[in-house]
């Protein structure tokens, strides 16, 4: 039954209802209520949580989502993501699903520290009141305290029962949100954290040899992954190889507790690559190329025995899903990431 806030979401055919929050979005209040809707960015961009509205009224976060392409919008197809129901609603999805065990919750977070890691790339710390409940691997969208700009950033760190949040974040350019949390905010600001969201969390009871491949931005959650498998009960029994990436030597910065979770791990390789290595930068002792090629370099011989984590740009995701599914034959079900789009 739904409250006169909320309004109830049925999915057609499969006799599956949720409530929806009234200014929540219909793919996140289908999560909170253990629905497993397809899902990736949760940002309007990879067009991974497309659906048909038969039924009811929705308001569209963000029209012009770059999720949804000219036949999508002919077609009358939305995106769960953006879509904040209005009325009660009957709708059209794709397959459900695995839900992670952490349902999503919406949390104030106060920001503790911001610790600069490279020129472009800052540890920022929250704490929340409750526990911190996610698994490596995951994020959660932090909204910014003007209440309009809202992101998704990958914890760094691991679940914890006093409430602490770290992310990796690397600034862009003019970026809408970075420029706020570079520039704008101080410690002792209250910022809204929703989460946890995410496939690509560390499959604890599946394959002990891992390779984590962290391009720019998708440090942290690498880092996440490597201290989930040194946190478990059968740690000594895994291998895990940590990929780092950047376009020059300033860009590659392994964090320290990456070193503490490598005593704790059977095994622990951490190999870096430099794309922009040429005649006037040296890759040193990076490895000179892009990471997947890293990657098929440093795994050459052995690249189907692994389970692999990705996080980081789209471009970096897709060749290592090319190079590894498409031409090293790996199962595709080996291969975890949410495109970072
Ligand atoms: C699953 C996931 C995990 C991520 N993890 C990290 C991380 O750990 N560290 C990190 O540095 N970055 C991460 N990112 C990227 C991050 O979310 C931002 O895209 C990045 O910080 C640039 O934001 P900006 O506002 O500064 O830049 P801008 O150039 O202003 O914004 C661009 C980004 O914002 C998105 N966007 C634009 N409008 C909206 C809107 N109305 N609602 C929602 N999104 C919108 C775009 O899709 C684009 O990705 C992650 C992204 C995703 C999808
Ligand atoms: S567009 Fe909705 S999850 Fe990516």
């Amino acid at each position: 039954m739904a409250t006169p806030t909320e309004h109830l979401v049925s999915v057609d055919g499969s006799g599956v209802r949720f409530p929806c929050a009234e200014g929540d979005t219909l793919l996140r209040a289908a999560l909170r209520g253990g629905v497993g809707l397809g899902y990736e960015c949760n940002s309007g961009s990879c067009g991974s949580c497309r659906y048909e509205l038969l039924e009811g009224e929705v308001y569209d976060r963000r029209p012009d989502a770059p999720g949804l392409s000219a036949r999508d919008r002919r077609k009358g197809r939305r995106l769960a993501c953006q879509s904040e129901p209005l009325t009660d609603c009957r709708v059209k999805v794709g397959p459900t699903t695995e839900v992670a065990t952490h349902r999503p919750i919406r949390q104030a977070a106060e920001l503790r520290s911001v610790t600069p890691l490279t020129h472009d790339m800052s540890e920022f710390v929250f704490a929340a009141d409750t526990h911190a409940g996610f698994r490596p691997g995951q994020y959660a969208m932090i909204m910014l305290p003007d209440g309009q700009v809202e992101r998704a950033y990958s914890m760094s760190n691991i679940g914890n029962c006093y409430g602490e949040w770290k992310f990796v974040i690397k600034r862009t350019p003019d970026g809408q949100a970075t420029s706020i949390l570079f520039d704008k905010l101080e410690v002792g600001a209250t910022v809204v954290l929703d989460g946890p969201y995410g496939h690509a969390f560390l499959r604890d009871r599946e394959n002990q040899n891992i390779a984590c491949v962290g391009g720019g931005s998708g440090l942290g959650a690498m880092v996440s992954i490597v201290l989930g498998a040194a946190a478990l009960p059968d740690a000594g029994a895994w291998t895990v190889h940590l990929f780092c990436g950047g376009r020059t030597e300033r860009d590659i910065h392994v964090p320290e507790p990456v070193a503490i979770a490598g005593r704790r791990l059977g095994a622990l390789h951490v190999h870096t690559a430099v794309s922009d290595a040429g005649p006037d930068t040296v890759a040193g002792p990076h490895f000179a190329g892009f990471l997947h090629d890293a990657v098929l370099d440093r795994l050459a011989g052995s690249l189907t025995d692994f389970t692999y984590y990705a996080a980081g740009p789209p471009a970096m995701t897709d060749a290592l899903a090319r190079a590894l599914v498409l031409d090293a034959g790996l199962e595709a079900d080996r291969l975890h990431f949410d495109r970072f789009c």
